[in-house]
């Protein structure tokens, strides 16, 4: 395969939800660019519809205006989340600090996916849960007024700072959380800053002070690094050429992946940065290279956490052993992803292998040949797709239409990609 040219990426997915559910706490309009229109994003506008926001149809290359009426509102029915975890988490934060009950569900991934990590902390602000599982959903929570929290986070995730911070905007007051191992994605803070509200970094804690006010705002979301890693590795793995990505989100806290593929011997860069509604962009140009092995070390993790199913697909076709450590927070995303990437190497003639909470992933460059159950995961589906364009390679995917939870048009592009030269 020859690479050439220039794409973009589908809109970020972390600051989509987040500027939806900012937005619809605004009282006014807002307009928001660039934003993703995947199944994920489609399940925040839904939720926050009926919720009282009122979102317009997300569609592709428009600009989405949302009216927020200040606060959320009572729901009329059950708020389906989907498949998306994000949702979910944040808006169980937000809903904490509203003064009336709401039910969420999900899809059976959603359904089978940790939910006292959220609930428990919130508990101790005030809130109250109930369901026939505290730990799944479906959850419904009534928000009361809320007490200021201090919490250690049993992970370092995005999710459960950000829904934790959120009920401490939502309920106006102090809320600080401990980051164990490393700095997860850092959106919700640097939007919550924009908006006057003191936010501090110190020994891995981050501490919130009410200070600020949600106003309507305009904002452009930048492309999605964590799709932005498919078409990288595709570059990677090509035999001759370039393949630019333009207009990628580049917050230090999400291209972890960027300096481990440098470290394999991966010819990749970041260039045209710019800064834009408070995150860094620029464009990520990459070349096809010799990959090596690496070690993945624990504190690297949450700044890579979703592109481990694609970096540990092309650790595969790197010389030597490839070790991810302390990864077990993978068993509870879309899927088990821990195991999900392990048992797809293999059924592709690879060699993985998961000793307690590390991955092992050696080297073979056998061309990849067999199924991949992805289990409805997009991630794993697309990691192993992108596989499927080594030369002799003959990967059949149960189903790739899951990829549309956060890539739309994802093999398309591949599809554009492949046929180059
Ligand atoms: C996300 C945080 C991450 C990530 C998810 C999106 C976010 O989850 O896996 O896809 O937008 O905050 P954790 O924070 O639970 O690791």
């Amino acid at each position: 395969m020859i690479v050439s040219g220039s794409i973009r990426v589908p809109g970020d997915k972390s600051l989509t939800h987040r500027a939806l559910l900012f937005a619809s706490m605004a009282r006014g309009r807002c307009h928001i660019g660039g934003t993703l229109t995947s199944l994920d994003a489609r399940s925040s506008a839904r939720v926050l519809r009926q919720l009282g926001a009122t979102v317009a149809p997300l569609r592709e290359g428009a600009t989405v205006t949302i009216t927020g009426r200040g606060r959320l509102h009572r729901p009329d029915s059950v708020l389906d989340c989907g498949n998306s975890g994000t949702t979910t988490r944040l808006l169980l934060g937000l809903l904490a600090g509203h003064r009336f009950s709401a039910t969420l569900t999900g899809d059976a991934s959603l359904r089978r996916r940790p939910m006292k990590r959220v609930t428990e902390p919130l508990a101790l602000m005030g809130a109250r849960f109930t369901g026939p599982d505290p730990d799944r959903l479906p959850i419904t929570v009534r928000g009361g007024p809320l007490r200021p929290l201090e919490w250690r986070m049993p992970v370092s995730s995005a999710q459960i700072k950000s829904s934790l911070l959120l009920a401490g905007v939502a309920g106006g007051v102090e809320v600080a959380v401990h980051e164990p191992h490393g700095r997860s994605r850092d959106h919700t803070e640097r939007m919550l800053r924009s908006f006057g509200y003191r936010v501090e970094e110190e020994g891995g804690w981050i501490r919130l002070a009410p200070t600020g006010r949600i106003v309507p705002f305009d904002m452009q979301v930048p492309g999605d690094p964590s799709s932005a890693v498919f078409p990288v590795a595709a570059a990677l793995l090509a035999e001759s050429g370039e393949l630019r990505i333009t207009a990628v989100g580049v917050n230090p806290t999400r291209i972890g992946f960027v300096t481990v593929l440098g470290r394999m011997g991966a010819r990749l860069a970041v260039e045209n940065l710019e800064e834009s509604f408070h995150e860094p962009v620029g464009d990520l140009v990459a070349r096809p290279s010799t990959l090596a092995a690496t070690e993945v070390l624990a504190g690297e993790i949450p700044g890579l956490i979703d592109e481990i199913p694609m970096l540990a697909a092309l650790a595969t076709q790197a010389i030597g052993t490839t070790i991810f450590r302390e990864v077990g927070e993978l068993r509870v995303k879309e899927s088990d992803r821990l195991g999900l990437i392990a048992s797809n190497i293999r059924a592709l003639g690879g060699k993985a292998e998961v000793r307690d909470n590390d991955l092992f992933v050696e080297g073979t460059g056998a061309p990849p040949r067999g199924r991949v159950i992805t289990e409805g995961d997009h991630r794993i589906a697309m990691a192993f797709a992108v596989l499927g364009t080594l030369p002799g390679a003959k990967v059949t995917i149960d189903n790739i239409a899951c990829a549309a939870v956060s890539y739309p048009g994802f093999p398309a592009m591949l599809k554009t990609i492949r046929s180059r030269g």
